[in-house]
């Protein structure tokens, strides 16, 4: 019997489902040219599912999604709802109740033309970045004190613990070395404006003892936007918190051509973990079949390197370079020309095209 991996489709809201569509049907087929099964089941939630029912991610749905063997999520996130409703009840829960630790963020550029920067060659933007997926500012410690008054207070807590930055900080090196490229890994905060990030700086220091095969960098974030677009092949391994990695990798994602290729994993390693695109719902642009379905694609190729099928991953990555390599996308934005299902075609012209990796 070939083996099957069930997986749980969360499209979500805006285009979210658009984008979904297209990635499943390049799972469907590289699963079919290396030979395993998909068995995906496909869960309503969302902004539409909220305004007809009140539900926004039941416990008993939550139970049953955590039974697969990863997750593909589309994108969340509605105008037409309070602000953060739907991203905190059904993205934030999924990362702090699966307790998926690691956000992983590679940033690859497969062809010059995509990239805004002058004269940056592909070979000069490969790194990853490994961000902190369960603390910080989103642990959700917050509160209002006279709200709407002249008097208001309002406060956040930046939440750090021990345990979750040197989980995070050990996989990172550990990652490191796995890459076994540069064997660098930089750590980006704001220690001296953030003293709480004092712990980031010790831990750092501690867990690299252990790797001595691994260089240690450091960079504060404001720097570090400066460096990312000055001097991007100087990345190899990053590793940084919630919110700095939140807002550092869509910076990275434009160097890479834009949110139509950023994709990411929400891990826990050994356990069920979650795959999306890295950009949101995109309002403006639901249902004008205009979205760039890449990063979806990509989500999914991380997803089965995740589930031990890493030919067939490396196989999607192949032809996602071997069609953006092509120049036939001038661009990965909404304005390439191409519709997404159109794109969708092409990264499956694209997979028969490109033989099979070894
Ligand atoms: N993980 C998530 O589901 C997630 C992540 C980020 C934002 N959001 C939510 O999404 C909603 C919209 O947020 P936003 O407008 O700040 O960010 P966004 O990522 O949805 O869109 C920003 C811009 O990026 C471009 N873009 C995004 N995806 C694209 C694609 N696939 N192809 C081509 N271009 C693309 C578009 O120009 C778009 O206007 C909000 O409700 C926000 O909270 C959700």
């Amino acid at each position: 019997m070939p083996k099957s991996h069930r997986i749980a489709v969360i499209p979500g809201d805006g285009i979210g489902p658009e984008v979904v569509d297209e990635a499943l049907r390049v799972l469907e087929r590289v699963a079919s040219m290396h030979g395993f099964g998909i068995q995906p089941t496909r869960y309503p939630y969302g902004a539409e599912h909220y305004l007809k029912t009140r539900e926004i991610l039941p416990d008993a749905a939550f139970s049953e999604i955590r039974g697969h063997d990863a997750i593909l999520l589309g994108a969340i996130g509605d105008p037409r709802l309070e602000i953060g409703l739907l991203e905190f009840g059904i993205i934030a829960k999924l990362r702090f109740d699966l307790d998926l630790f690691v956000n992983l963020r590679p940033v690859r550029l497969y062809a010059e033309h995509l990239c805004p920067l002058k004269d940056v060659k592909p070979e000069q933007v490969d790194f990853v970045v490994v961000r902190e997926n369960t603390e910080d500012a989103y642990a959700g410690m917050r509160g209002f004190f006279k709200k709407g008054t002249p008097d208001e207070i309002a406060t956040q807590e930046i939440l750090f613990t021990r345990k979750g930055v040197e989980r995070a900080v050990r996989y990172a090196f550990e990652l490191a070395r796995k890459r076994g490229k540069r064997k660098k890994l930089t750590l980006i905060d704001k220690a001296n404006a953030i003293r709480a990030m004092d712990l980031w700086t010790r831990t750092f220091a501690e867990v690299g003892a252990e790797y001595p095969d691994i260089a240690r960098d450091h960079q504060y974030i404001d720097a570090a936007c400066m460096y990312v677009v000055r001097e991007p092949a100087q990345y190899d391994t990053v590793v940084t918190s919630n919110m700095f990695g939140d807002i550092f990798t869509d910076l990275a994602a434009m160097i890479q051509g834009g949110l139509g290729i950023a994709a990411s994993g929400n891990l826990h390693p050994g356990r069920v973990s979650l795959f999306e695109p890295i950009h949101g719902s995109a309002p403006k642009y639901t249902g004008r079949g205009v979205a760039n379905p890449i990063a979806t694609v990509m989500a999914v190729a991380m997803m089965l390197d995740y589930l031990g099928e890493g030919r067939a991953a490396r196989h999607i990555e192949d032809a996602v370079a071997d069609l953006l390599r092509s120049r036939r996308l001038p661009s990965l934005g909404t304005d390439s020309g191409f519709s997404t299902r159109k794109i969708g075609d092409l990264v499956i012209e694209a997979l028969d095209q490109v033989s099979a990796p070894a």
